[in-house]
């Protein structure tokens, strides 16, 4: 007689933990890119994202995408981009309305905004997606209201939601774009044990506080940027040197050297919705592959 674990061994690609109970459990595996910013940003989710699902065998991909358009907001051209770069769905932030273009990608359906703009806003907060080994996915996109415009609660409208969505599935993954660190780490201790995975977003700087919290959460309070980092969070230093120094208008565009893809892969029990790792990258572009990027 064949054992429950061969035969889900032979069903082939999805990868298993042997437990310590005697029992073998599907592991999903997500990937979490931090805001693409600009040309760089994108060129630098194309290189990245190849490499790092081969690595990890990863099932699910979300990409924050809300500085990708020339850093700050999404076009068709750039959801395209993001998109054939494996994306399975886009969250994005404060930023998803500067550009005019918005309105034809904003009702894709792998696009998100923050659920906590008037409903009466376009677009939607929250969905419900499919990974390509068959797992139902609900991923929520929320932002702060530390040092940002004012929005409804995220602490009682992410209940809300979760309250929905649980009944769905079990596999809940959330971005927070948000300023402030304390309001992130509040909320990765409010939803703990609610939701899989919570990953700040925003600040385009990576922090070093990833961890799975005690009740299965797994938590870091910014993924960083994928963009160049020869610059000031994605933009020319030179130009924002001089607004600083000067404190006179600037233009400030987007910096082109030092890119680098940063972001999270945790892995979820698919039974439990519980995370088992969270685990940083920062993966640097190489230039000399000779394939250009840019297409
Ligand atoms: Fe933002």
């Amino acid at each position: 007689m064949t054992s429950g674990a061969a035969r889900l061994t032979v069903k082939g690609e999805r990868q298993k933990r042997f437990l310590e109970t005697s029992c073998w459990v599907a592991i999903l595996t997500v990937l979490f890119f931090g805001d693409v910013v600009g040309r760089p940003g994108r060129d630098g989710l194309a290189y990245a994202a190849p490499l790092l699902v081969e690595k990890h065998k990863a099932d699910f991909i979300v990409v924050n995408g809300e500085n990708a358009a020339a850093g700050s907001g999404l076009t068709p051209a750039t959801y395209t981009k993001i998109m054939s770069c494996g994306a399975n769905v886009i969250t994005t932030g404060d930023h998803i309305f500067r550009n005019r273009e918005y309105p034809s990608i904003i009702h894709e359906v792998p696009v998100l905004r923050p659920a906590n703009y008037p409903k009466t806003a376009d677009g939607k907060g929250w969905g419900l997606y499919t990974s390509k080994n068959g797992v139902r996915i609900v991923v929520m996109n929320l932002m702060g209201r530390v040092f940002m415009e004012p929005m409804r609660c995220p602490f009682e409208l992410a209940d809300e939601i979760v309250q929905t969505a649980s009944q769905q599935t079990k596999i809940i993954l959330v971005d927070m774009h948000a300023e402030a660190t304390s309001e992130k780490i509040a909320l990765g201790w409010h939803l703990d044990g609610k939701v899989s995975a919570i990953v700040g977003t925003h600040t385009h700087v990576q922090t070093a506080d990833e961890r799975v919290l005690p009740g299965g959460t797994a938590y870091i309070s910014d993924l960083g940027m994928t963009g160049p980092y020869d610059s000031v969070l994605g933009r020319d230093k030179t130009a924002v040197l001089k607004k600083l120094r000067t404190a006179m208008p600037a233009r400030f565009e987007v910096a082109e050297n030092d890119i680098r893809a940063c972001g999270v892969v945790v892995k979820i029990d698919e039974s439990t919705g519980r995370a088992m790792s969270i685990e940083r990258f920062q993966v640097p572009m190489e230039l000399r592959t000779g394939i250009d990027l840019r297409r």
